[in-house]
């Protein structure tokens, strides 16, 4: 069956694995590149990677209007779950078989504070491995590390990286990235959404084409990858 992967701008990815839904990071309604609006999305699960406004999003509402199970590490998962939310809690490194695949919590260097200041716990990347075995790495929000190559051993099919600098990876670290992941194809996300982060992501692309054995594929807010 094939993956869908639509990309709502900033960090919301919308996934498609197995006839079920699954949204990562819904920040959409504060979202100034967002093409649809919270109400317009359905989900059967939502993945957080932390505790951050620009990735809880509108998580919480949707979650509510759709029944949907949040998924993230166990602070953030406390925290929508003493909000009426049904969750699954995991945690960095750990995997478990979801109705939509294996989904593993990966390593990211970055905060996790939750909008009301909680403690957010450490924030993490998401490394979900299909029912066909496609394995597909959302770094979220990070900087760099060494340890990616370790992600790259499992065989990575579709890697989905930040490249917006100043909060995360900027080009040149997002590129060393793919170089240690070795991806077949890469998508770049969290730039652009303010000037803070503005970047030229087809030139991104184009050294991505040139250095590395990776496809890049620079997707406008709203658009879907099938692979
Ligand atoms: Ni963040
Ligand atoms: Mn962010």
């Amino acid at each position: 069956m094939p993956v869908k992967i639509t990309w709502y701008g900033h960090a919301a990815i919308g996934l498609e694995l197995t006839g079920k839904k699954v949204l990562i990071d819904p920040f959409l309604s504060d979202n100034p590149v967002a093409t649809v609006k919270a109400t317009e999305l359905q989900a059967d699960f939502i993945l957080v990677s932390h505790g951050h406004g620009d990735h809880v999003g509108d998580a919480l509402a949707i979650a509510k209007r759709c029944d949907a199970i949040v998924i993230s590490n166990y602070e953030v998962t406390s925290w929508f779950e003493k909000q009426g939310v049904q969750v699954h809690p995991q945690h960095l490194g750990g995997g478990f078989a979801h109705p939509f695949g294996y989904l593993k919590l990966t390593l990211a260097l970055h905060g996790s504070a939750l909008p009301d200041g909680s403690y957010g716990g450490n924030p993490a990347g998401f490394l979900i491995t299909t029912f066909d075995n496609e394995r597909l790495y959302f770094a979220c929000d990070t900087g760099l590390f060494g340890d990616m190559r370790l992600i790259g051993e499992e065989g990575i099919d579709l890697a989905v990286l930040p490249i917006g600098d100043n909060f995360t990876m900027g080009p040149d670290d997002a590129l060393r990235a793919v170089k240690l992941i070795e991806p077949e194809h890469v998508i770049p996300i969290h730039y652009n959404t303010w000037d803070l982060i503005s970047q030229d992501p087809e030139a991104w692309a184009d050294r991505v084409r040139a250095e590395t054995q990776a496809t890049p594929h620079v997707l406008q807010p709203g658009e879907s990858l099938t692979l």
